[in-house]
């Protein structure tokens, strides 16, 4: 070879199993990553959106209509596609609901970009008009929410109900809207300013299999599901002093293996007379602080169990470690992690009281700081799901509580803000402005995959709802059951001002972040299908074709 050839090599500074994809094929293949992940859960969105079942690969099986644990769930082994991913977890965290509508709204923004990278307008520019879209989405929203009065029950159980529709929690919403309407009211208090602050640390969510949802109940205090160690203890004890315990009732045991060599039975019997003596120390200690009630996050000795029931002391073993936490604020109690050094000021004060049916027990505190919604569902999967859309209500109660603007759903709030964001458009110079409008045709994704959802026309529906709002009629949204445009806000599709904010945020940032990279380098194989990589090497995508594939299939 040559000396001249060898100079026109390009020079090689990356080792042979990495990757490089560059410009408009960095771009595709980030899009359609991203896009592929916003399509895998849009079947699941509003009333009608239908669930996933995802088997991990262990085989346990999840069922449910949450984006984010569906996009946790999917095992998800690609770059661009995690970034989508934390727009759902940053939306899980920060609004706890619309996680779904989140990443649908991300996934249109880029589809819509894509068609102005086709038009030859600059990645930057569209970044820019992204930007300006929705920090002026933002105003919007403030504008176009609605002040309520935050002690207006009857609304903040219409925010619940909107957001459990559609879910496990569906057939029981009013039911469950009440408990968490109810539950939230109790773990409220007003701050200095007069601000409702909502702290969700005193209320604990527990789980029970075996009965149905509307048998779910709101508990003052808290629970826990354990059965007493021994036969001969107390089931209810009122007024109780209450030990929590962070240390097992055993024999110590020493750190270094010791072996004890016996030579006469007179040795051995002493060996288990010190061992007893330590056990009957120990439940002397609890009973001489006075503990009508012990709650032990670790073992307790066969014998010490034997003792404590003589001194008519209830003790509980393996209690879990949250419920001891929760416990410390219901009854007022230190978690005690060395016994001798407990003294009377640990002990907690309540009403632990026995449920022989589902077999456990409520801890009531004096005056209780925190309550316990108790749900229950005839199995392990109802459980979970009914747990998720709990979850999710209690959040959007919560937020509404503190925050106080709220939003007519079914569309309503999307397409009103996509009349004003083209509105705003006129204002908007150069090319950002054909961004601008981009961001507005993306919002109307919503309204149109609802209509989707529910076996209806979604142009149509688009049409009809711009029509209302060309018109005047703010809250006008879709009625996914009848098909009609109707006020939303009336109806009770309420939902809180903030969590759109954040989704509209979070979504436009993803979006930009996703368009911004023109060069991908990746350390090993970038392709998720190792069938495709003849195809799918440095400057295709044809990996992601694959991936995109796959996942538009679970549709
Ligand atoms: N009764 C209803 N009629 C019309 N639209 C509704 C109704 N109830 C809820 N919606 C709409 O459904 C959408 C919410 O759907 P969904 O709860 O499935 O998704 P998400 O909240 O975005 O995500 P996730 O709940 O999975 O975190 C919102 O746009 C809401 O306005
Ligand atoms: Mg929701």
């Amino acid at each position: 070879m040559s000396q001249r050839m060898q100079q026109g090599q390009p020079m090689i500074v990356m080792s042979e199993d990495s990757q490089r994809v560059k410009d408009k094929d960095a771009q595709d293949y980030n899009i359609s990553a991203a896009r592929a992940v916003a399509e895998a859960v849009r079947s699941t969105l509003g009333p009608k959106g239908m669930d996933k079942m995802l088997v991990d690969s262990m085989g346990s099986v999840t069922i449910t209509n949450d984006g984010v644990t569906i996009l946790k769930e999917m095992d998800i082994d690609n770059p661009t596609a995690e970034m989508i991913i934390e727009v759902a977890e940053t939306q899980e965290d920060e609004a706890g609901d619309g996680t779904t509508t989140a990443v649908a709204i991300a996934g249109e923004l880029l589809k819509n970009a894509e068609d102005l990278l086709e038009q030859d307008i600059h990645p930057t520019a569209i970044i820019k008009g992204f930007h300006l879209a929705s920090e002026q989405a933002r105003q919007e929203i403030d504008d176009i929410a609605t002040d309520i009065d935050t002690s207006d029950e009857e609304l903040l159980r219409k925010t619940a109900e909107t957001s459990m529709t559609g879910k496990g929690t569906e057939v029981n919403k009013e039911y469950l809207a009440e408990l968490i309407v109810e539950a939230i009211r109790q773990v409220t208090v007003e701050d200095e300013n007069g601000d409702n602050v909502v702290d969700l640390e005193f209320l604990n969510i527990e789980t029970q299999t075996g009965r149905s949802a509307g048998e779910s109940d709101l508990l003052e205090g808290g629970i826990v599901d354990k059965d007493p160690v021994h036969d001969n203890m107390p089931n209810s004890v009122e007024d109780a002093d209450i030990l929590l315990l962070d240390e097992a009732i055993e024999v110590e045991e020493t750190d270094v293996d010791t072996e004890v060599s016996v030579t006469d039975p007179d040795q051995l019997q002493k060996f288990l007379d010190r061992e007893e003596k330590q056990l009957q120390e120990k439940v002397d200690k609890i009973a001489d602080i006075g503990a009508d009630v012990v709650f032990c996050q670790k073992g307790i000795d066969d014998l010490a169990q034997h003792y404590l029931a003589k001194e008519g002391i209830l003790a509980v073993r393996r209690a879990k470690k949250s419920d001891l936490e929760f416990l410390q604020e219901v009854v007022g109690a230190a978690i005690v992690s060395d016994l001798e050094s407990a003294t009377a000021d640990d002990l907690g004060f309540g009403d632990v009281t026995r449920d022989e049916e589902d077999e456990l027990f409520y801890v009531e505190g004096e005056d209780a700081h925190g309550v316990t919604l108790l749900l229950r569902g005839s199995t392990d999967h109802v459980v979970d799901e009914l747990e998720r859309g709990v979850n999710d209500a209690l959040d959007v109660v919560a937020q509404t509580v503190s925050d106080g603007r709220v939003l007519a759903g079914g569309g309503a709030i999307e397409v009103e803000l996509a009349g004003r964001l083209r509105d705003y458009a006129d204002s908007v110079s150069g090319r950002e402005q054909l961004a601008v409008e981009a961001f507005a045709d993306s919002l109307e994704l919503v309204p149109r995959v609802l209509a989707g959802n529910a076996g209806l026309d979604s142009i149509d529906t688009l049409v009809d709802l711009r029509a209302a709002h060309d018109d005047g009629q703010i809250t006008a949204g879709l009625n996914v059951f009848s098909g009609d445009v109707e006020d939303t806000f009336e109806a009770g599709v309420v939902e809180p001002a903030h969590a759109k904010e954040q989704a509209v945020t979070s979504a436009a940032e993803a979006a930009n972040l996703v368009l911004k990279i023109d060069d991908i380098i990746s350390a090993g194989d970038l392709s998720t299908d190792k069938g495709d990589d003849e195809e799918g090497g440095p400057g295709g995508a044809g990996g992601m074709g694959g991936m995109g594939g796959g996942m538009g299939g679970m549709m």
